[in-house]
Order: structure tokens, then C-alpha cells, then sequence
């Protein structure tokens, strides 16, 4: 870039992005484009606008520096997988999980809908990457929005910037996403995916699944067709690494529906009595997994920042999140306290006297509705969380020894079993349950199948996913363990049986025991713990 250059001026020469933003220029026809470099002096001046436009509220910057407050429209606070569409010239491609819809037809639909509709507004050109830079598993994304809240979290959420274009180069090789807030009428909310044009289309949300493009619909649904024809699988999984006392890394992803306690899990410090025992945090919610030269499994975080669900999160539960969102964090629908501070419910003390809630409506202790949204999220960069993993930035990433599946269960799963194999494992991954949650529109709390934690994510035909799953065997030599875990059993009397939290730590160490063939286990009807392939077992 030339150090030169203003605020807002186009950052690249590469003519495949200038054709894209053009043609959506002249369809959408906005007052202004605005090319993000993912400067400081950027993100300080579209600080300065989303405040002046009321977009972002500035919180108390003694207690939370470089904090903002962000309310999204009551229609508008999840993801809607009703109105998330793949659209591939055959509906069987889709298969029979997600919504399906002909290209033809809809890029005709979304072409009238963003016809002229960001009159009057700005067009941002936000260039970045899913995954460290260098790492031939990164990839590229440009996303045009009329959004400036969305702006500043792909800041956080992604590698954003004119890094993006480095690693681009003169290629043509990037995921084209369009998003345009409209008028919020749910009822020309769209979601749309072309994974055959590697496309994104959204409309008519501003919230964090629906609208930061790079997230759910490019590092999952687009992703997860990529890395069927590349080879490589991309998971709704976060990726933490247990170090022992003596320096040995472990590297676990694991893979729980939408507000199951990815994040909780991913932050876990270990309990007192685990001493010298560290759990580094290479991501959240997402993984890109391929095989290595060395015949392991391979995962890179496509992240870079944590969008996590606000509600009950507090120094007990997860100590390294209340760290990582007390600097440079953006609050949305959570309340907001008379002090510049904000809360929500199931954060540390008393609640508040007094506060707004999640719509700008007086709260008190009294109040029937809850004061945060239960969706409420916060947006945190992963720097800020003390235990992130220095292989972050890795390009290689870092082998996986166990893949983990669970759901919130309150009763029939037990705490923790081993499948037999790889193929098993696919098998307990596939037939996975939980509860749903706020995190979609919908009723929560009803069990349905969810199938790896992908259901609203895989961007092809389910059947075919799992086929990947079993084919991906044959890719790597020395596949990762496979085990399902529930934290969330519930006695006669609706309490939770599991303490959760920290103690997950008891039933972390016995799988990475087991991964080094020092556990013990027994062979029961629903799952042995024996794995036949391995000779250095000792059980
Ligand atoms: C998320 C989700 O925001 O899964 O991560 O909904
Ligand atoms: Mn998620």
C-alpha cells in the first residue's frame, strides 16, 4: 500500500477485485466506496462515524478501554436458518438439510433486491483472510457491505486488511461475498451460498452469523464444499492444546452445536490441584483440518477474534473470556449500565439496580424480561485472551490427537465414551443430538439431530459430508481418536449432574491419557474404549 494514501481510497490494484466491487457498485449504486486497509487510523475514524451515526455507543473507557456498545434491531439477534439457502444447479447437491434454491433464480431474486439499495449509504470494501497468513489452507474473502458495525467486527474476526491483498496477489482466487442490511423485513432476509462461484449473497441482516460473511456462510458452508473437492475438512469445532507438566502438547478439536460451551471449553484453566497442567486456546468455534505430510491431521483456526454468547460467562465460568472482552471489545444487545459499563445475566455480583436492557428500555431486578438477549454477544480479538496459543499464527497449524463430539443432552448421553475407530467415530458424530439454542430463531431447548454441530453449516448434501468423513481416512495415516462428551445431564430434579467448567479438565486429561495409550478403559455395548488398531495400548 502507499503510505500515502487517504482513508477510504482503494488499497489494491488487482483487477478481479476492482471488477467485482464495480459491477456491485453499479447495481447496488451507493453515495460513497469506502476500501478498508485495516489500518489503526481506519478503524480509530470508523469508530469516530459508527458513533456520530449512532451505530456504536462509546463505553466507560476507564473500565473497558476501547469498548463499544451495539444494539441490532429486535427483529434481528440470531441466525436464521430459514432463510439460509445453498444454491447449486441441482437440488440434490443441497441434500436434504439445508434450503435449497437455483442459482438462476436466486441471483435473479437478490439482483432486484440489492438493485439501488444502498442509496444514500457507503459501500465498504473489506479485504481478509480466513486463516494465518502464508498458509497455503488461508483463504481470501472480499466482502462489500453497506454496514459499518459489520466492518469493525470482521476487523476482529478476521485477518482484515491489505494483508488480504498480499496474499491474493494478482489471483482471482477469492471468495466474493455482498452484504446489504436493507430494511431489516424478515421477510426479504436472505442468505445465500454459490459454492460452485465460491458467492455469497446476504441480505436484509446486520447480525454476526448472518452478516460477517468470512464466519458461518465462507469459513463453514462455502468451506466445508471446498474441503470435500480439496481434500481438507472445515468443522464447527474449536482447537485447544493441553500442555503437562513436562512440556508435552496435546492438540483436541472439538465440535459442539451453536452455545454449548465452545468458548468455555476452548478457555478451560485447569483446576488447582492439576499442577503445571496449561490449556492454550488455538480457537473457538471453527477448524480447518488437512492432512500432513507426516500423515496427522493438520488444523489452522480461519479466525481471529471470538464472537461469543455473553450470558453466564463471569470470572467462575470462563476467567481467560472476562479477560480477553475488558479491552477493544464490541458489546451488542447486552445491557448497558448507567456507568458506561455494561452486564448481562450470569455475570460476576449482584445484578444491577438499574440498567437498560438489550432494547433500550428501562430494566430493573423486577423486570419479567431478561436484561441481555440471551443470543448477546460479545466480539473480542484473540490477543486479548491470555492463553492464546502461539501456534495461532502458525501457518501450518498443529496436529489434532482427538476429535471430540458433544451436545447438550439432558439425559441418555453419558459424561464421556471412545469410539472404537475412525469409522465409529464418524458414525457417533453423525448421529449426534442437543437441544437447541438461542443462537437461531426458533423454539430452544427441543433435541434434534445435529450431525457433527454442522447442521446449519454444511454446505452441501449431508449424505455426501459424511462419505468425505470416511473417504478423509485414507488421507491421513494416523487419524485423531474420536470420543463424545455431555456436560449437560440432568437429575430426576432438572440439576445438573456434571460440575462442568474447570473440572471438564478431569475428563480432558483421560483423553489425552488415552491418545497416548495410558488409560484405561472399559468395552461397554454403546462404546469401547479400546482402540484394536493400536499396539502400544496397555489397558
Ligand atoms: C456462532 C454460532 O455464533 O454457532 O458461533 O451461532
Ligand atoms: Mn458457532
Amino acid at each position: 500500500m502507499n503510505t500515502n494514501q487517504l482513508l477510504g481510497e482503494r488499497s489494491t490494484q488487482n483487477p478481479h477485485v476492482i471488477a467485482f466491487v464495480e459491477d456491485a457498485v453499479k447495481l447496488c449504486q451507493p453515495d460513497k466506496v469506502f476500501w478498508c486497509d485495516g489500518s489503526e487510523g481506519e478503524k480509530a475514524h470508523l469508530l469516530q462515524v459508527a458513533v456520530e451515526k449512532g451505530v456504536l455507543i462509546k463505553l466507560n473507557q476507564e473500565k473497558l478501554p476501547g469498548c463499544y456498545y451495539h444494539r441490532s434491531h429486535p427483529n434481528d439477534v440470531a441466525r436464521v436458518e430459514q432463510c439460509t439457502y445453498i444454491c447449486t444447479p441441482k437440488e440434490d447437491e443441497a441434500g436434504p438439510t439445508n434450503n435449497w434454491a437455483d442459482p438462476k433464480a436466486m441471483y435473479a431474486k437478490m439482483n432486484g433486491l440489492l438493485a439501488g439499495s444502498m442509496r444514500g449509504r457507503t459501500l465498504y470494501v473489506v479485504p481478509y483472510l480466513m486463516g494465518p497468513l502464508g498458509s497455503p489452507m488461508t483463504k481470501v474473502g472480499i466482502e462489500l457491505t453497506d454496514s459499518i458495525y459489520v466492518v469493525l467486527n470482521m476487523r476482529t474476526m478476521a485477518r482484515m486488511g491489505v494483508v488480504a491483498y498480499e496474499q491474493l496477489g494478482e489471483g482471482t482466487d477469492f471468495n466474493r461475498g455482498t452484504h446489504c442490511t436493507c430494511d431489516l423485513d424478515p421477510e426479504k432476509r436472505f442468505i445465500c451460498h454459490f459454492p460452485q462461484d465460491n458467492r455469497i449473497i446476504s441480505v436484509g441482516s446486520g447480525y454476526g452469523g448472518n452478516a460477517l460473511l468470512g464466519k458461518k456462510c465462507l469459513a463453514l458452508r462455502i468451506g466445508s464444499y471446498l474441503g470435500r473437492n480439496e481434500g481438507w475438512l472445515a468443522e464447527h469445532m474449536l482447537v485447544l492444546g493441553v500442555e503437562s507438566p513436562e512440556g508435552e502438547k496435546t492438540w483436541v478439536a472439538a465440535a459442539f452445536p451453536s452455545a454449548c460451551g465452545k468458548t468455555n471449553f476452548a478457555m478451560l484453566i485447569p483446576p488447582e490441584r492439576y499442577k503445571g497442567w496449561k490449556v492454550w486456546t488455538l480457537g473457538d468455534d471453527i477448524a480447518w483440518m488437512k492432512p500432513g505430510p507426516d500423515g496427522k491431521l493438520y488444523a489452522i483456526n480461519p479466525e481471529a477474534g471470538y464472537f461469543g454468547v455473553a450470558p453466564g460467562t463471569n470470572f467462575k465460568t470462563n476467567p481467560n473470556a472476562m479477560k480477553s472482552i475488558q479491552k477493544d471489545t464490541i458489546y451488542t444487545n447486552v445491557a448497558l449500565l448507567p456507568d458506561g459499563d455494561v452486564w448481562w445475566e450470569g455475570k460476576d455480583g449482584e445484578p444491577p439496580k438499574e440498567c437498560l436492557d438489550w432494547k433500550g428500555n428501562k430494566w430493573t431486578p423486577d423486570s419479567k424480561e431478561k436484561a441481555a438477549h440471551p443470543n448477546s454477544r460479545f466480539t473480542a480479538p484473540m490477543t486479548n485472551n491470555p492463553m492464546l496459543a502461539p501456534e495461532a499464527n502458525d501457518p501450518n497449524g498443529v496436529p489434532i490427537s482427538a476429535i471430540i463430539f458433544g451436545g447438550r443432552r439432558a439425559t441418555t448421553l453419558p459424561l464421556v465414551f471412545q469410539a472404537f475407530n475412525w469409522v465409529h467415530g464418524v458414525y457417533i458424530g453423525a448421529t449426534m443430538g442437543s437441544e437447541t439454542t438461542a443462537a437461531a430463531v426458533g423454539a430452544v431447548g427441543q433435541v434434534r439431530r445435529d450431525p457433527m454441530a454442522m447442521l446449519p453449516f454444511c454446505g452441501y448434501n449431508m449424505g455426501d459430508y459424511f462419505r468425505h468423513w470416511l473417504r478423509m481416512r485414507k488421507l491421513v495415516k494416523y487419524p485423531p481418536r474420536v470420543f463424545h462428551v455431555n456436560w449437560f445431564r440432568k437429575d430426576g430434579e432438572g440439576k445438573f449432574l456434571w460440575p462442568g467448567f474447570s473440572e471438564n479438565m478431569r475428563v480432558l486429561k483421560w483423553i489425552i491419557d488415552r491418545c497416548h495409550g495410558r488409560a484405561n478403559a472399559n468395552e461397554t455395548p454403546l462404546a469401547g474404549c479400546r482402540d484394536r488398531n493400536r499396539s502400544t495400548w496397555k489397558g
